[in-house]
């Protein structure tokens, strides 16, 4: 009973991967490059070579296969790994080639918010496969997870502030939005994986706060006690978006994901409801930050 993992060296697919290794479960890693794959080989995931822009590696890694769990993207690809070639046409060949092998249940990782008018492409690329998902008669399940702690609280804002001693956000970023940390995801990934309850479900997952991407800027600069929160200009992070389009629409998307208004996209989430399906102590911002501002502090005593 083979569960295939497509975006398994990623942080939601590696994480879930795992669990399911470690609950017995027989786990097919489908990568790109088996060098990063050496822990999932470790932990006893069958590794295979596989591409979403490539349909026939999809119809190998999907054969004999009896669940799929899609949990890759190509947010800030470009060119022949653009969104829409990886995230549309290569998660749609996904769909059709775990039909083909007679796949009995597909979880798609969608996020929340995707809806068919949303400001940016990725988001209305997101509801277009899980339409196709519910055209399908494939028995699936939808995951919209709210922004991740790691990429959104920590990657892409307080690491910057610990390690090159500041981070730019775009424009006043007083937005408030919801961050969710992976740990806190990777249990109902599991349940609609092995379980037949969530069949036929979308299940939007979020943590437990909303807080601005300035709020989390200054919890990491107070915890720290270092680092400069600047602010692009939103004038000036437009003109940019501009200028980089041509060359990379990934990071153009980055910016206009900044740019677009809080009332186009709000991003906040009220967890109660999914406490009350789910219920489990939720990683907070607080804890999470504190988490990474010790191993900071570990790393540099480590260096001295
Ligand atoms: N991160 C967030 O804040 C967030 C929020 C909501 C929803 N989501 C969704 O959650 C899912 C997991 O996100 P994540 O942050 O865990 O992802 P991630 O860490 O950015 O990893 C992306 C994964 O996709 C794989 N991938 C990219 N292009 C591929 C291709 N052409 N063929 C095969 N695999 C490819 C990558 O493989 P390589 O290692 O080879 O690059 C990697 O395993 C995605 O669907 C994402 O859209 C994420």
């Amino acid at each position: 009973m083979t569960i295939l993992v497509v975006g398994a060296t990623g942080l939601l697919g590696r994480a879930t991967a795992l669990a399911l290794l470690k609950d017995g479960k027989r786990v097919r890693a489908m990568v790109r490059d088996r060098a990063r794959a050496a822990d999932l080989a470790q932990a006893g995931a069958e590794i295979v070579e596989g591409d979403l822009t490539d349909p026939a590696s999809l119809e190998r890694a999907c054969k004999g296969a009896f669940r799929v769990f899609a949990a890759a993207h190509s947010l800030l690809g470009r060119g022949r790994y653009s969104s829409a070639q990886v995230d549309h046409v290569g998660h749609s060949a996904l769909i059709a080639a775990a039909l083909g092998a007679g796949v009995e249940r597909f979880v798609y990782t969608s996020a929340l918010g995707a809806r068919e008018d949303h400001p940016i492409d990725f988001f209305r690329t997101k509801f277009e496969i899980e339409e196709v998902l519910r055209e399908s008669s494939v028995p699936f399940t939808i995951l919209r997870p709210s922004a991740f702690m790691e990429c959104h609280v920590h990657r892409f804002n307080g690491q910057m502030l610990l390690d090159k001693g500041g981070t730019f956000l775009i424009g006043p970023a007083t937005k408030p939005r919801n961050f969710v940390a992976v740990r806190d995801i990777v249990p109902i990934a599991v349940e609609a994986l092995v379980t037949d309850i969530l069949v036929g479900r979308t299940i939007e997952i979020g943590g437990p706060d909303n807080l601005s991407n300035h709020d989390v800027a200054l919890m990491y600069q107070v915890r720290a006690r270092q680092g400069k929160v600047r602010h692009l200009p939103l004038g000036v992070a437009r003109t940019l978006a501009t200028l980089v389009r041509p060359f990379h629409e990934g990071v153009a998307r980055v910016l206009d994901i900044g740019l677009v208004s809080d009332d186009q996209w709000p991003e906040e989430f009220d967890p109660r409801e999914l406490l009350a399906e789910f219920p489990r102590k939720q990683t907070t911002v607080d804890q999470f930050i504190d988490e990474r501002v010790r191993e900071w502090r570990r790393s540099r005593v480590g260096k001295r």
